[in-house]
């Protein structure tokens, strides 16, 4: 059975790692896969994720599993980051799900499941994963101009004009905040209207939300996701507690869908525990009690914010460093949120960093920001002009 097999392509970040793990050069500048990095290039664990794991240790009296749809507990506080206090709603279906990725495979199923073959309009460029997700759960997938490369800015008028003329019942695939790849978002002004298109044509928006806090502050990069909620009677929004409480292989995430009524609701809920069930049977708990054990605690919850300010703004000092500096004209990059930036570089220039001076990113010339620090921005900024001038 197996001896056929396909070999089937890696995928483009996943590629990264794995050149990365044969180069042995110790100047390595990794600008590859999205996790956040510190001033010394470290992913460390935060104080408040050891001190939570810490009072786990010693309070957790059992490993037995949880329900098919998580933790009741760390739903609605996670529901609260992306909501906002006060604003509990019955038509609003939310479940524990293995990671940002698990949340959105569980949206994609359940659509497959209840319009078979649907229409999921995506923007390119976009994260690598999502194109082969859609197709491996069977649906359909129109493609429009997202960015646009020139200006290194969002392209807002392509994006309406592939939105309007989207059949009623198709989906739209949004990022929620910092855009992966491009750092290009609506503003808004932007996301208002983009609410009533949405509305008006009936579409149905998966919003695919994985930065928040990264980009202006939890609040602010939450309010597309809050506009298209309030205005639209339909919504799916996958949402990733990996880079904001630095869990990435622990698997935190939770999936919203807003329903129609609180009959559709319920029924949404059962098919959202059936595919559970069937993929995994139940989520795994550690990183969302950690999550639930820091969001319970006022003080550990304030010693996260100011942790997430603090990675947010690292950020935003490379990109002003990057968008100043004046041997490559990057000002682009100081218009832009979130961890990444695209380069308007071809696949030789990307090579000729690699083989040359140990520089790596993803083959879409995309860059994470935070893999850049005081002690090796300057030569990435030397390189990569070099590289342009040859
Ligand atoms: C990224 O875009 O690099 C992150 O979302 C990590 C991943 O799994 O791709």
């Amino acid at each position: 059975m197996l001896e056929d097999v396909a070999t089937l392509p890696v995928d483009a970040l996943v590629e990264v790692g794995q050149l990365l793990r044969n180069d042995a050069r110790a100047d390595i500048i990794d600008l590859g896969i999205g996790v956040y990095r510190d001033e010394h290039g470290r992913t460390s664990i935060p104080d408040v994720v050891k001190a939570a794991e810490l009072h786990l240790f010693r309070t957790q009296e059992s490993k037995a599993y949880v329900a098919p749809d998580g933790d009741p507990v760390f739903v609605e506080a996670v529901r609260g980051l992306l909501l906002g206090p006060g604003r509990p709603d019955a038509t609003m279906v939310c479940v524990q799900a293995p990671g940002g990725t698990g949340a959105l495979r569980l949206a994609m199923d359940l659509v497959a499941h209840a319009a078979p073959g649907a229409v999921v309009h995506l923007g390119l460029p976009s994260w690598p994963n999502h194109a082969p997700m859609l197709a491996a759960a069977g649906l359909r997938i129109a493609t429009y101009r997202h960015y646009d490369a020139d200006a290194g800015a969002f392209d807002f008028s392509s994006m309406c004009a592939a939105l309007a003329k989207a059949a009623p019942g198709d989906l739209v695939l949004l990022h929620g905040c910092c855009h992966n790849p491009s750092g290009t978002d609506p503003d808004a002004a932007q996301w208002q209207q983009l609410a009533s298109l949405i509305a008006n044509r009936g579409l149905v928006p998966l919003v695919d939300i994985a930065y928040q806090g990264l980009g202006d502050g939890l609040e602010s990069d939450a309010a597309g996701v809050r506009r298209l909620l309030d205005a639209v009677p339909e919504v799916f929004v996958a949402m990733s507690c990996s880079k904001s409480f630095s869990l990435y292989r622990e698997r935190v995430g939770m999936l919203l869908v807003k329903t129609p009524d609180e009959r559709a609701a319920a029924r949404v809920r059962s098919n959202l525990q059936s595919l559970a069930r069937l993929n995994y049977s139940n989520p795994p708990d550690h990183g969302a009690a950690i999550v639930r054990t820091i969001l319970a605690d006022p003080r550990q919850t304030l010693m996260w914010r100011i942790g997430l300010a603090a990675m947010r703004m690292r950020i935003i000092g490379i990109r002003e460093t990057l968008a100043q500096n004046e041997k490559v004209d990057l000002s682009f990059i100081g218009r832009q949120k979130g961890l990444f930036a695209m380069l308007p570089i071809g696949a030789e220039a990307i090579e000729t960093l690699r083989r040359d001076h140990a520089i790596y990113m993803a083959r879409s010339g995309r860059i994470n920001l935070a893999g850049l620090n005081d002690a090796n921005i300057d030569r990435f900024v030397a390189a990569l002009a070099a590289t342009l001038e040859r």
